[in-house]
């Protein structure tokens, strides 16, 4: 039956019940057995995110003139930003509502730009490795371009090599993951670099996972690959701030490395009776929140704050590397060094493991190539590593000697 609007309004006090009601279904993830979906800092830095948001909730960026503190705080949000990614002067960039969107722009921006110069050939498409997300997909199939993928090299990373081969004339962009989502890898974005060269593509570095973590876990002294605008031909970076930015959802920047070439993302429209529309992202209005949110947040944390948040992070990750090391049959898939792994077993069912560890409460991921449980860790999750470990060294053990699958189990993120 259709829901209908009722007749006459409710109470807050008896709405804010009903709410509460609806959630009890939901995973509880202040618990810190969640490793998907949510950015757990603390409740301090949940309520800097809240309270910024509210007041700015009913604000809209879609007018700079109407609401000028909401285009400063965009700009410092950026600037910082820029500033964290190695961006040279003349950089630019922009707030946008998450990780699908900064990557619809780069590639509309990109296509854009190929159109403008008459290099726009039918058939022109993207290259990317096998482990970059779908949202590229998603863009490029309302853009009208086409996906190439490509299979990883053996250590699970993008492999330039046989991106290089995939590349035709008609491929515009290539792109590298600062990690990738599957195995929370950083891609070989130097050589990527070299690639982009030789054969005049784009190379756009998706930093959704990793642009406000890299940076301060590179600063705690974890040696990283270069995967920024440090590297030369690195043209878009898209890094989310309502991921490792800890900012209210809704957040994620995308960086140009020129203000001319940002040129190529922006909506000019003028032709109806209300006056120009110019609009930078894909969105009209823009809520005021998200902007004065991650403004906050990253004030309130500042590199001091992050850096020691990337710390509690990195280190419970090599905790649970280690534990899992120890477990007969088990290892993580690749050399993961930022805050999420996935790993796997070699002669018994992972998938089953992750089904035992759901029966207890561990709300995580899945990768199905190669089969694994996948993490991705928040500061929270420090306080539970030992529980996890114990949990998983039981799960396996069942799972070894009772020969158990689950076959049928597969990954799903929506
Ligand atoms: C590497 C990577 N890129 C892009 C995205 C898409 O971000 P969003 O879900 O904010 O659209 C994700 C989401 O998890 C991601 O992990």
């Amino acid at each position: 039956m259709r829901t209908t609007l009722p007749d006459q309004g409710t109470d807050w006090k008896t709405l804010r019940e009903q709410l509460i009601d609806q959630g009890k279904d939901d995973i509880d993830w202040r618990n810190a057995r969640t490793a998907v979906y949510v950015f757990n800092a603390g409740e301090d830095v949940l309520a800097v995110a809240k309270e910024a948001y509210s007041l700015f909730q009913s604000e809209n960026a879609l007018g700079p003139a109407a609401f000028p503190s909401l285009k400063r705080m965009e700009t410092e949000v950026v600037d910082m930003g820029l500033s964290l990614l190695q961006a040279p002067e003349g950089a630019a960039g922009d707030m946008t509502s998450g990780g699908s969107e900064s990557i619809f722009l780069a590639v509309k921006a990109c296509r854009n730009q190929a159109r403008a110069e008459g290099r726009l050939a039918r058939g022109a498409n993207l290259v990317l490795a096998r482990s970059a997300h779908p949202a590229f997909d998603k863009a490029a199939g309302v853009l009208g371009l086409g996906v190439v993928r490509v299979p990883v090299a053996e250590d699970l990373r993008a492999d330039p090599a046989a991106m290089a081969d995939a590349i035709t004339p008609e491929t515009l962009m290539i792109v590298g993951s600062a990690p990738c989502f599957p195995y929370g890898l950083i891609d070989p974005i130097a050589e990527l670099g070299a690639v982009a060269r030789d054969t005049d593509t784009w190379l756009h570095v998706d930093a959704c996972v990793g642009g406000y973590f890299a940076p301060f876990a590179r600063m705690n002294g974890i040696e990283l690959v270069d995967f920024d605008f440090a590297v030369p031909e690195v043209r878009t970076i898209s890094a989310d701030l309502h991921k490792y930015g800890y900012a209210a959802k809704g957040a994620s920047t995308l960086f140009h490395r020129s203000a001319e070439q940002r040129e190529h993302q922006i909506f000019n429209f003028d032709d109806w009776p209300a006056g120009g529309m110019h609009t930078p992202t894909a969105a009209g209005t823009r809520p005021g929140g998200a902007i004065a949110g991650a403004w906050a947040v990253m004030r309130y944390l500042g590199v001091e704050g992050y850096r020691e948040k990337a710390k509690l992070v990195t280190d419970t990750r090599q905790k649970l590397m280690d534990g899992v090391a120890e477990i007969e049959g088990m290892h993580t898939w690749g050399d993961p060094r930022l805050g999420l792994f996935a790993y796997g077993a070699e002669d018994f069912d992972i998938f089953a493991v992750w089904k035992r560890l759901m029966e207890r409460g561990w709300f995580t991921g899945l990768i199905t190539d190669p089969r694994g449980i996948h993490l991705m860790l928040s500061p929270a999750h420090a306080q539970v590593s030992d529980e996890y470990l114990e949990h998983l060294r039981e799960a396996a053990a069942a799972v070894r000697s009772g020969g158990e699958s689950a076959a049928d189990t597969r990954a799903r993120y929506a």
